[in-house]
This record gives structure tokens, C-alpha cells and sequence, in this order.
């Protein structure tokens, strides 16, 4: 493993040193100079108003082949892992991506890459660059919202090691959006073998069957391989490249290779009430937390400084979930059902809904109301059905202030609740 490591590794650093491609020249990722426009894999990635963000140097440096973040979909506030992070271009989009709250760690082996993204990111104080093996990831377990690349797993000489260590530092929930060179269909060694001296981003890729399978042993779910770039060889291009071939071995490699982005999920682990989380009654001092909370669902906070008896929070490692209930006699609203962003589809939502409404059982609550512009389903689920806003209580919609904040378009749902019997 080290033989070929140690042989990508002085490769990288020859063509960064000398701020060129080593297309046709052997031994990395074709980038646009040199490699004719038709084999050329960096070219066209990314859109030019992206670009013009970046420093004018790196487009240029770029050994991509592809654009991860057409499906990454990386959000505030998230850590971002870029395996062979190379001079940076994508840690560069990632960093604006993420923001400040979030954080990017780019992952490479190469000395004179790291030196070289250094100088490309300086003053990006939320990007960490850390030196290792992509095989050997020096991070710990399940911290890395999203994990991204740019044709680097084909060069590894285990594959199947990489995509391990990559399930392992993703937290549950987290996300693998790469892009990547895949073989369409099974090509001969020789072909193979000269593509790998065109370049050698090519000679290690797997067919697209090969990377789902990979995928499926580490863990992932959601597997998805989809084509970006099929790279067709017209002969007479293929004749200059590959004069070693004969006219069949030449059409063998016209339009096996494609750029492809590869995506899968870390499967959530349902979080246990007790061991992993509570809910508890909120408290003044919780306000603030829960403000932010509403505000990041687009939820108003008005009415929760004045009385946070009314709201139910969840802990899970901070203020995970907040829901309330307004009450007026035997009548409750249900209002501000939020769930954080990072903590989605652990099943909270549901949670706190049912706890919310137990607690307004015991208060003597026989009817719950709601209004929502947003989640008539989830709700349906959880057994409210359509009701009228005039069927809400005048005190009840006037108490919670929601009159004032809910616009008339949103639909009123209501469950009758069963009373626990002695
Ligand atoms: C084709 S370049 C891509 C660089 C960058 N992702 C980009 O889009 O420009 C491959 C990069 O991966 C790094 N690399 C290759 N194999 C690696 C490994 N096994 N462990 C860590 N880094 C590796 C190389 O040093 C190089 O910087």
C-alpha cells in the first residue's frame, strides 16, 4: 500500500510544485492545460460566478473531477470533511458554505498540497488542514456532518478501507457526496494500463456496482452513483493518446470511464429518552435557547419570555426540540413545535408533540388545536384532523398571540383527546 501511495504522493507534488497539469505527461488527475478539452476532467466543474470567488490561482491548481457540491447541500453550522483536499478549492467553497459556526477539515498526504491550500485559504479561520492518510483518518468517530471529495478515493489503493474510516468519522445522519472516476463496464488490463499512463486519476477507478457494493459493506443507506461526464474518445484522439493500442482495444475505452458523484447516508440511530436525552418543563433561563431555536425553524417567539411554564424542552446536548401549549379552560394550542436542524429525523418531533400533549391531559385539556403552514402531514400522523379557525376559542387564540403572527391561509387542525380514566 505504501509503494503506491509513496507513487501518487511525489506525483501530487511534482505537479504543484510546477503549477501544471501531468495529463498524458503520467501520474495524476488530467487538469485543463495540457489535456485536450475532450479527456480533460477539471474543466467545466464548477459555474464561472463561483470561481470569481475564489483566488484566481486555484481554478488552476484544481485536480477535481467534478463538483461535489452540486449535491452536498452543506448548511451553516456543519463540520465538513474534504478527503484529499489537495490546494483547496473546495475547502474554500465549503468555508463560505458553512460559515463561521461551522468548520472544514482537509485531509490530505501530501506535503507541498498542504503547503499550497495554507497559503490558498489564509485568514478562513474555520478550516483546518491536517496532515495524514485517507485510509487512516487521524479524526475521531462520528463528529463530520458531510463528508466531500474530488477524485481521490480512486486513487487509494484500498478502497474499501477508506470507505470504512469515512462511515466511521460521519455521525449518525451524516453525509458522503464525492465525486469520482467510475468505470462504465469492464475494460482489459491494457486499457486500463493506458489510461493510467494518460493519467492516473483512471487507473485505480472502480466500476459504478464496485463503489455501490463498497458503500453497502461500510454501512451506508441511501446509496445513489450518478453519472456526470461520460468521456468519449473519438478514435482519432484516442490514436494520439494511445498509440500503443490497436483499433479494438481503442474503441474499448471510448466512453468506459465517466466522472460520477457517489452519495450515501450514516444511518441514524434512534436516541433512547433517559440515556440520550430528556424532556423537562423550560425555564427562564432557557428563553434565549429557544428563541434561536424558533427563529432557525422561521417560527416567532412572541409570548415565550412572558411564560416559559408553557413550553416542554428537549436536551440533547443543548436544546435540541422545544414545543408549547396555550391553555384556556379545557382548551389547548399547541404552537412552536421545532426541532434543531442537526437533530432531524431522530424522531423528537413526534416526541415532543405526544409530551405535550400528556402534560396538557393532566392539566385537564379535552381538545387540542393548531395551526401549521407547513407540516399538515406530520400532524395527521400524530391523529389531528381539520378543524375551522373560528372553532379555535376567541381568549385561547388571543391569549397565545398566534392571532396576530398566523396568517389566514394556515391550516387549523384539531384532536380530541381521551381523558385517562381513575
Ligand atoms: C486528484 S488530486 C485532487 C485534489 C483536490 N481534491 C482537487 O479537487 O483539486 C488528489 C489529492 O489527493 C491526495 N491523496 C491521494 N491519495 C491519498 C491518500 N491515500 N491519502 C491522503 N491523500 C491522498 C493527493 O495528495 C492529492 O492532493
Amino acid at each position: 500500500m505504501d509503494d503506491l501511495r509513496n507513487y501518487v504522493k511525489e506525483r501530487y507534488a511534482r505537479a504543484i510544485k510546477n503549477n501544471t497539469s501531468c495529463c498524458g505527461s503520467g501520474g495524476c488527475c488530467c487538469g485543463t492545460t495540457g489535456a485536450s478539452d475532450i479527456l480533460s476532467m477539471t474543466r467545466g466543474n464548477y459555474d464561472g460566478t463561483v470561481l470569481e470567488k475564489t483566488p484566481p490561482q486555484m481554478a488552476d491548481q484544481s485536480f477535481g473531477c467534478g463538483n461535489p457540491f452540486t449535491e452536498a447541500d452543506i448548511h451553516p453550522g456543519e463540520t465538513v470533511l474534504d478527503l484529499g483536499s489537495g490546494a483547496g478549492l473546495d475547502l474554500f467553497l465549503a468555508s463560505e458554505a458553512t460559515g463561521p459556526s461551522g468548520k472544514v477539515i482537509g485531509l490530505d498526504m501530501t506535503d507541498e498540497m498542504l503547503e499550497t491550500a495554507a497559503e490558498n485559504l489564509r485568514g478562513l479561520d474555520n478550516v483546518t488542514l491536517v496532515k495524514g492518510y485517507i485510509e487512516e483518518m487521524p479524526l475521531e468517530s462520528g463528529t463530520v456532518d458531510v463528508i466531500i471529495s474530488n477524485c481521490v478515493i480512486n486513487l487509494s489503493p484500498d478502497k474499501g478501507k477508506v470507505l470504512k474510516e469515512a462511515f466511521r468519522v460521519l455521525r449518525p445522519g451524516g453525509r458522503f457526496c464525492v465525486s469520482d472516476t467510475v468505470f462504465l463496464r469492464p475494460v482489459t488490463e491494457r486499457a486500463v494500463k493506458n489510461l493510467a499512463a494518460w493519467s492516473g486519476c483512471i487507473a485505480g477507478a472502480l466500476q459504478e456496482t464496485e463503489y455501490a457494493d463498497l458503500l453497502k459493506e461500510a454501512g451506508f443507506i441511501e446509496i445513489e452513483v450518478r453519472r456526470t461526464k461520460v468521456y468519449d474518445v473519438p478514435d482519432a484522439l484516442a490514436a494520439m493518446a494511445f498509440p500503443e493500442l490497436s483499433a479494438e482495444e481503442r474503441k474499448e475505452i471510448n466512453g468506459a470511464l465517466a466522472s460520477a458523484i457517489i452519495q450515501g447516508r450514516k444511518p441514524l440511530v434512534k436516541p433512547k429518552e433517559g440515556r440520550d436525552y430528556m424532556i423537562r418543563r423550560a425555564e427562564a433561563a432557557d428563553v434565549s435557547a429557544i428563541a434561536a431555536l424558533l427563529e432557525e425553524n422561521g417560527l416567532t417567539s412572541l409570548g415565550v419570555a412572558e411564560a416559559p411554564e408553557n413550553f416542554l424542552v428537549l436536551e440533547h446536548s443543548g436544546i435540541a426540540a422545544v414545543a408549547g401549549m396555550e391553555i384556556q379552560g379545557d382548551a389547548g394550542l399547541l404552537r412552536s413545535l421545532a426541532v434543531r436542524r442537526k437533530d432531524r429525523k431522530k424522531g423528537f418531533g413526534e416526541r415532543m408533540t405526544s409530551a405535550v400533549i400528556d402534560r396538557a391531559r393532566s392539566q385537564g385539556v379535552r381538545i387540542v388545536y393548531l395551526l401549521t403552514e407547513t407540516a399538515e402531514k406530520f400532524f395527521e400522523r400524530a391523529g389531528f384532523t381539520d378543524a375551522r379557525r373560528e372553532d379555535i376559542p376567541a381568549p385561547l387564540m388571543q391569549s397565545s398571540a398566534l392571532d396576530m403572527v398566523c396568517p389566514q391561509g394556515s391550516t387549523v387542525m384539531k384532536k380530541i383527546l381521551l381523558q385517562e380514566e381513575c
